[in-house]
């Protein structure tokens, strides 16, 4: 896990030298998706700011009352309104989301999605907005009391996870290719949830404050005191995007002046 660690510095290390290179940039937000433009035109003259999510992690990203809600949308929004674009809110499985940015189809990622090496040789992330620790869910009165017990010599558990989430990661990596269990992938964090209530799996690994919401919504779960990895998320955007500069710059301003804390503090009441 040590090495995890590690990588996760370097990864944040790359991330100030990409801000730094980008800096030195300083163009203009980019005319990058004209077809939207078009669209967004109709409605308030306004060129998008098309946003790849995965709404299945509250309280980042969430579906209420039919709508997409949560700390990173509203963030999103933010910078869309200090940076005179239009938000639209694109929903799939976490696994698209950096196709979709690599390929144009949206312009930024955010997802709780983790600065990592390996996402880093396919897109660029802005700044830091938050903290993730990587958590176990276990259903109450489990064997498995701590990240010891699944990393043990002999353990052999099934763990859930959302496919390619650093969580699959990690568990792929210290668990399933040493021999110590295995290692089930879902689509979705709720997927992952239902299937360690249906005893499928032996525990979920999954970031800290989806894994209150779904511990809170759902009866027998418990979340284990010992925290796996912490990371850093960002908003993930194409290669040398124009916009990283200006979406720093917006995300700045937001920490700065108070509103990124105050979206987290709907979202997320201190304990
Ligand atoms: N932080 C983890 C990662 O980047 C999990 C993110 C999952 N996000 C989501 N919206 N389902 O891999």
């Amino acid at each position: 896990m040590k090495k995890y660690l590690k990588n996760i510095l370097a990864a944040t290390m790359i991330l100030s030298m990409t801000t730094a290179l980008a800096a030195c940039g300083g163009s203009a937000p980019a005319d990058n998706n004209e077809d939207a433009n078009a669209d967004g035109a109709e409605n308030s003259g306004k060129q998008k700011l098309v946003l790849a999510t995965s709404a299945d992690f509250p309280p980042y990203e969430f579906y209420e009352g039919g709508e997409v809600v949560g700390i990173d949308v509203e963030v999103a929004k933010a910078i869309a309104d200090k940076l005179g674009y239009e938000l639209e809110i694109q929903d799939m499985i976490f696994d698209s989301i950096i196709p979709s940015i690599v390929s144009g189809k949206a312009d930024i990622g955010m997802a709780g999605m983790t600065v990592t090496e390996d996402r880093l040789e396919s897109v660029d992330f802005t700044d830091s907005y938050a903290t993730g620790i990587q958590s176990i869910i276990v259903k109450e009165g489990s064997p498995i009391t701590s990240v010891d017990d699944l990393l043990a010599e002999g353990a052999n558990n099934k763990v859930g996870v959302q496919t390619t989430t650093t969580g699959d990661t990690y568990t792929t990596a210290d668990i399933e290719k040493k021999g110590l269990g295995t290692v089930e992938r879902y689509n979705k964090g709720t997927d992952a949830i239902e299937a360690l209530k249906a005893g499928k799996v032996d525990c979920v690994v999954i970031d800290n404050e989806p894994a209150k919401k779904f511990v809170e919504s759902n009866e027998g779960l418990q979340i284990l005191d010992t925290e796996y990895t912490i990371e850093n998320y960002a908003i993930a955007l194409a290669k040398d995007s124009e916009l990283t500069e200006p979406i720093n710059k917006a995300l700045t301003e937001l920490i700065e002046d108070g509103t990124v804390q105050s979206i987290v503090d709907k979202y997320i009441t201190a304990e």
